[in-house]
């Protein structure tokens, strides 16, 4: 299949290529749309058909669940039974945003779409371009991070290309994903909100609206066999480049001389700014200030992928604190590291 590339090339004045993408996912096709936190491999959510393409372009299990993506909250009850007023005031204070939530499913949604469950999640991304697809199109659009599973998120159209070139109908390359990672989850449908996923929105913005919120085991730790994540996609090992990662934790100091006196000439180092010059003989990505958790956001995907392109054969990484959204930083590179971790001391 030759897949399309679609370059959005202003802020606005983009009708035509809104039009034309949102014609090939209304037919059935697969397209990877743009989205703050990463690119998305967008499929008529209501098309089972069009749903069992996303798995098999992505390599996916049938059994991971997809997240619909809606251009407000009007849409809520089509999808979803019995919308709690919670949702309503979250979806008024974060959407559009980097923010799902997990609500019982309407029969209308199909289960090859929510994974088999009788819950579905929900979207309304903060992208015009996303948005507006999804309006001209008329239909919720199931959207996995555009990655083949396993990979690294995908947080620019060269990545999609990267992993997608041929597979899938076309590409709209609206830039770089502004967050850099992926929604954070929260459950609605327990007694008690719950985390499923750190992302881009903080737990502690969460917290200002819900009060105290719970937080899924798979957020920090590997699962025991027979345990079960809320979200099953937390189950997968998952974000990760070819060479084995170790994550080095403790105060940023500690974890730079650990990788330093640790490393060889065929390691791989992610740092923050303020250490890179440490490492300056080695391969080294930046993950941004120490101080600027965005930045950190915004660059782990692509410095987790870059080493693909590289002869590295181990990378350490230095990880963040675990407050605001370092904890989604903190949670993408352990599970990149398939939870292999040591503390610098
Ligand atoms: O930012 C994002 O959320 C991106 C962009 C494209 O919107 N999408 C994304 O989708 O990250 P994906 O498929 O890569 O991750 C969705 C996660 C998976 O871990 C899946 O298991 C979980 O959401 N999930 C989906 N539906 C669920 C449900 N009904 N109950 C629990 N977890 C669910
Ligand atoms: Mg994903």
């Amino acid at each position: 299949m030759k897949t399309r590339l679609f370059t959005i090339p202003r802020p606005e004045g983009y009708e035509q290529e809104v039009r034309a993408a949102a014609e090939l996912l209304r037919s059935g096709q697969l397209v990877a749309i743009p989205t703050e936190t990463v690119y998305g491999l967008g499929a008529n959510a209501l098309d089972p058909e069009a749903v069992r393409h996303i798995y098999e372009a992505k390599g996916r299990p049938s059994n991971n669940p997809l997240i619909i993506h809606v251009p407000s909250a009007e849409w809520l009850e089509r999808y979803c039974e019995n919308v709690p007023e919670l949702a309503y005031r979250l979806a008024r204070r974060f959407w559009p945003g980097p923010l799902t939530m997990i609500l019982p499913a309407k029969p209308v949604v199909p289960k090859a779409t929510t994974g088999g469950l009788d819950t579905v999640a929900v979207r309304c991304p903060a992208h015009p371009v996303a948005l507006a697809i999804i309006e001209a199109a008329g239909v919720p659009i199931a959207a996995p991070s555009a990655n083949t599973s396993g990979r690294p998120s995908c947080t620019s159209a060269a990545h999609v290309q990267e992993d997608m070139n041929g597979k899938i109908a076309g590409i709209v390359d609206g830039g770089d994903s502004a967050v850099g990672v992926e929604s954070t989850i929260i459950d609605l449908t327990g007694e008690k909100p719950c985390l499923l996923r750190p992302g881009g929105m903080p737990l502690e913005a969460l917290e200002e609206v819900l009060g105290s919120v719970g937080v899924d085991q798979a957020v920090y730790r590997e699962l025991h066999e027979g345990e079960q994540p809320k979200a099953p996609g937390m189950a997968y090992r998952h974000y990760a480049p070819q060479a084995p990662v170790t994550v080095v934790t403790g105060a940023p100091e500690r974890s730079a001389a650990y990788i330093r006196s640790r490393a060889k000439a065929d390691t791989g180092v992610i740092c923050f700014d303020e250490y890179a010059q440490l490492f300056s003989d080695l391969t080294v990505e930046r993950l941004g200030s120490v101080h600027d958790q965005a930045a950190q956001a915004h660059r782990v995907f692509e410095a987790l992928r870059a080493f693909d392109h590289t002869q590295v054969r181990e990378i350490l990484a230095q990880c963040p604190d675990p407050s605001g959204l370092g904890l989604a930083v903190q949670n993408r590179l352990k599970k990149a590291a398939g939870f292999h971790t040591v503390e610098a001391l």
